[in-house]
């Protein structure tokens, strides 16, 4: 069940690089990374875990931490959820295995987005899933396309991975009245959009959800960072003894030491200082990408409109519109020293329109303007 399928960008995004500019997608600044306030608290946590004072945790996951979480995600998203409602993953890529296990069925269908999230497939084809794409355009995933057989949903709505732009409201509501209709479930992965640039964001489906078919999926992989494997879920009050079952059969419980210090960390105050600093640096390097792409290399490239996140995709034009043509300058930018990628090379979709994605969460800003160059070549004369 699981020939043919290319885990995509996963591999990529993994291990040390040593580009001069770095442009690869789903990272963020390992440098900027609050170390001198996080060793303290994890140092602690592991003291108590050594005198024996913490054994094993609960499956649901640390109480202080799903309290704090319901706590963010309500105020910051709307999430409408307590602390029963949250189970803590060890990142997305659990949450999803979790909601695989206990919703599907060998043979049942999955739909996802296309171009779409390659490693999010892998979990449901795990429980033999047949997984289908179906389209997505610029307000999101085309409802109207979803085989009527479909069991699940998955979507990324806030930032759509890996084209950029948000779900529109009227997609969001149409989906859910599509969901409520067929009796599917709707996963709704939600990875990066602590990082808002403008405009107000659009409610979460969990949060527009009257009738319980919403699965809301988040990560701690962008906010802190990937190594870490930090997530959760909040769930429908009738899958919760499912998910837990589930949570304990696949590896008891998620880290305590980490759980804790994490609780500590937004409690005292210091998750929301740390995300208000990043959303600084990362709108700055969001303003500077989309500029450089709208305005000096505008000939060559065409940004989707995007308000979240850490990566700008811009569809190629003029001499890259030939996939041939961008692959082998997306070749020749890596062998210069650039870490970007192609929109076929991060989409499981590789007939995707031609494109490039652009990471900005690892390139310091004076150096964006340089690695666009670089990517794209010479941009025309003023
Ligand atoms: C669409 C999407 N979902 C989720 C994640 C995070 O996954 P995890 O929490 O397993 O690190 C990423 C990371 O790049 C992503 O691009």
């Amino acid at each position: 069940m699981w020939a043919g399928l290319s885990p995509g960008a996963a591999p990529e995004v993994t291990g040390p690089v040593t580009a001069d500019y770095d442009f690869r997608v789903g990272l963020p600044d390992a440098r900027l990374f609050p170390y001198d306030v996080w060793r303290p608290l994890i140092a602690r946590e592991l003291r108590l875990s050594g005198t024996g004072a913490v054994g094993y945790g609960d499956p649901v996951g640390h109480a202080g931490l799903r309290a704090a979480l319901a706590r963010h995600i309500g105020l910051s998203r709307g999430v409408r959820a307590g602390p029963d409602d949250l189970l803590v993953t060890t990142g997305t890529q659990q949450g999803l295995d979790l909601v695989g296990r206990v919703l599907l069925e060998p043979g049942d269908r999955v739909v996802v987005e296309e171009p779409g999230y390659p490693p999010a497939r892998l979990p449901f084809l795990a429980q033999g899933a047949v997984v289908t794409g179906v389209p997505v355009d610029a307000e999101g995933l085309l409802v109207d396309a979803i085989p009527p057989d479909t069991r699940a949903v998955y979507v990324t709505p806030a930032h759509q991975f890996p084209l950029g732009m948000p779900m529109s409201l009227r997609r969001r509501t149409a989906l859910l009245r599509w969901a409520w209709r067929h009796g599917a479930a709707v996963i709704e992965d939600d990875y990066d959009s602590e990082f808002r640039f403008g405009g107000r964001p659009v409610e979460t489906l969990q949060s527009l959800d009257r009738s319980g078919h919403v699965i809301y999926v988040g990560s701690f992989s962008k906010v802190m960072m990937p190594s870490l494997r930090l997530g959760f879920l909040v769930a429908p009050a009738g899958l919760r003894t499912a998910l837990r079952t589930a949570k304990y059969a696949a590896d008891w419980h998620t880290a305590v030491a980490t759980q804790a210090a994490l609780a500590r960390f937004v409690d005292d105050g210091l998750f929301a200082r740390h995300i208000r600093r990043m959303q600084h640096t990362y709108a700055v390097r969001h303003r500077i990408v989309v500029g450089a792409l709208t305005g000096r290399f505008a000939d060559l490239a065409e940004p989707v409109p995007s308000a979240a996140g850490l990566h700008v995709t811009a569809f190629t034009r003029g001499p890259l519109a030939d996939p041939r043509a961008l692959a082998a300058r997306a070749r020749g930018a890596r062998a210069s020293g650039v870490a970007v990628h192609t929109l076929a090379e991060v989409a499981a979709d590789r007939s995707a329109r031609p494109g490039l994605v652009f990471g900005y969460g690892s390139i310091s800003a004076p150096d964006i303007e340089p690695g666009l160059q670089r990517t794209l070549g010479e941009p025309r004369e003023p």
